[in-house]
C-alpha cells in the first residue's frame, strides 16, 4: 500500500520509544504482574501530574468506575445521576451495582453535565426524599465539566461527586488537572486515548483511604494473612506491571501529546471552520481541553450528514465516527429517566469525530481535509 492510501485511524496508540526500555525493566526484574516498582512509579508520577493524594492503577477505566461506585456505597435501589453524552464504559458499572442511572442533558456551551439542570433536579428530588447516591459528571472529549459548580450543589446535599475523566488526561480545569477536586476521579488508558497503557485505568482521590480500599478490592479483597482470608468479595482489577511501564513512558510525553492534539484541532478549524454550516466543539472558558478527538459539527447549511462524512472518509481508508450516541437513546437504557432537553441528541445527529491521532503527519491532514472538502461540495 502506498503512503497515499495507508489506513488512518481515529486515535491510534502513539509510543515515544522509551516505553520499550521500561517494559524490558519489568522483564529484567521479573516484576510483570500486579505488584512491583513499576506500578508504584506509575501511580506516584500520575499523582505528581494530577495533584491527587493517591491513585491506584487498574485494568480499565470501567473497573475504576466500578470501584468508585462501590466505595461510594452505591447499591440496589439507588440512583446515580450522570451525563447522557458519554461512553457506556462509565455507565455499565452503575448496572453492575444494581443501581439506576438517570441521564442528564448537557450544556450546549461545554457539552458537559449542566449545573443548571442539576440544581433544579436536586431541589425537586430533595423535596421527594429521592436524592441520588452519587453524581457522575463526564469530562467529554477532554473538555472538563464545571466541577466547582457541581460540587457546590452536591455538597449542599452531601452527595459525592465521582468525576469520569476517562478522556481527559492532560486537560485542565481552572488551574488544576482534570479530576482534581472531585471526591473521586477515574481515568482511562485504553488504546484509543491520548496516552495509553495498552489497556488500563486509574482511580484517584485526595482521600488516601478511598484509594487504599480500591487497591484492596482490586486484588480480590485479600486480608493481610498468610492464607487466603476474605471478609468481603473483590475483583481482579489490578493493572499489570508491563502496562504500568508503558504508562510511565507515556506520561513523560503527555505535554507533547496535548500540544499536538490541540494543534490538529486548530488546523482542522482553520481549514474547514469557515465553510457554510461547519463549526467545531467549543472550549469551556474554565479550562484547557486536551482535544483528545477533534469534533466537527455539520449545520443545515453544510449540506451533509455525519454519516456522509464518515462514509466519504471510509472510502479513502480513513476512520471517523459520529459523536457518542446519548445513553438515554440507547435501547439498553430505554426505561431510564432522562432529565432536560435535546442538546446531546442534536450533538449526536450533527457531530463527527475526525482522525486525531498524535502521529498524524501534515500529508495525512491534507489528505483528510481534501476528502472532507470534496464530500461537502458534492
Ligand atoms: C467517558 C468514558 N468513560 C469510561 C470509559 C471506560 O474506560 P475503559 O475503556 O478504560 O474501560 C471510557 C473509555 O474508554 C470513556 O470514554
Amino acid at each position: 500500500m502506498s503512503n497515499a492510501d495507508k489506513r488512518i485511524f481515529l486515535s491510534p496508540p502513539h509510543m515515544s520509544g522509551e516505553e520499550r526500555g521500561l517494559v524490558t525493566e519489568c522483564f529484567d526484574t521479573n516484576y510483570l504482574a500486579g505488584v512491583g516498582p513499576m506500578i508504584d512509579r506509575f501511580e506516584k508520577e500520575f499523582c505528581e501530574l494530577t495533584g491527587h493524594a493517591d491513585a491506584a492503577a487498574l485494568t480499565s477505566g470501567t473497573a475504576a468506575m466500578h470501584l468508585a461506585l462501590r466505595l461510594a456505597g452505591v447499591g440496589e435501589g439507588d440512583e446515580v445521576w450522570t451525563s447522557t453524552l458519554t461512553f457506556i464504559g462509565g455507565v455499565s458499572p452503575i448496572m453492575y451495582q444494581h443501581a439506576s442511572p438517570v441521564f442528564f442533558d448537557v450544556d450546549p456551551d461545554t457539552w458537559t453535565l449542566s449545573p443548571h439542570l442539576l440544581e433544579g433536579e436536586l431541589s425537586r428530588a430533595a423535596a421527594e426524599n429521592k436524592l441520588p447516591k452519587a453524581i457522575v459528571p463526564v469530562d467529554i472529549y477532554g473538555q472538563c465539566a464545571d466541577l466547582d459548580a457541581i460540587r457546590e450543589l452536591a455538597a449542599a446535599y452531601e452527595i459525592p461527586v465521582i468525576l469520569d475523566s476517562a478522556e481527559a488526561v492532560g486537560s485542565t480545569y481552572k488551574d488544576r488537572h482534570a479530576g482534581k477536586g472531585a471526591d473521586v476521579a477515574i481515568y482511562s488508558f485504553n488504546g484509543n486515548k491520548l496516552i495509553t497503557t495498552a489497556g488500563g485505568g486509574m482511580i484517584a482521590s485526595d482521600d488516601p483511604d478511598i484509594v487504599q480500599q480500591a487497591r484492596y478490592l482490586s486484588t480480590q479483597a485479600r486480608e493481610p494473612s498468610n492464607h487466603y482470608e476474605h471478609v468481603t468479595f473483590g475483583y481482579n482489577y489490578r493493572m499489570p506491571s508491563v502496562c504500568a511501564a508503558i504508562g510511565v513512558g507515556q506520561l513523560a510525553i503527555l505535554p507533547d501529546r496535548v500540544a499536538k492534539a490541540r494543534e490538529t484541532f486548530a488546523q482542522y478549524e482553520a481549514e474547514l471552520g469557515k465553510l457554510p454550516g461547519i463549526s467545531f466543539m467549543p472550549e469551556a472558558a474554565t479550562g484547557t481541553a486536551n482535544r483528545w478527538l477533534t469534533v466537527m459539527m455539520l449545520g443545515a447549511a453544510a449540506g451533509a450528514e455525519p454519516l456522509d462524512i464518515c462514509e466519504a472518509l471510509g472510502s479513502h481508508n480513513i476512520e471517523a465516527r459520529p459523536v457518542w450516541k446519548p445513553m438515554h437513546l440507547q435501547p439498553v437504557f430505554r426505561t431510564a429517566r432522562h432529565v432536560g432537553g435535546d442538546v446531546s441528541k442534536e450533538l449526536f445527529q450533527r457531530g463527527v469525530c475526525l482522525p486525531s491521532g498524535t502521529d498524524l503527519t501534515p500529508e495525512d491532514l491534507t489528505r483528510i481535509i481534501g476528502v472532507i472538502k470534496a464530500a461537502l461540495s458534492s
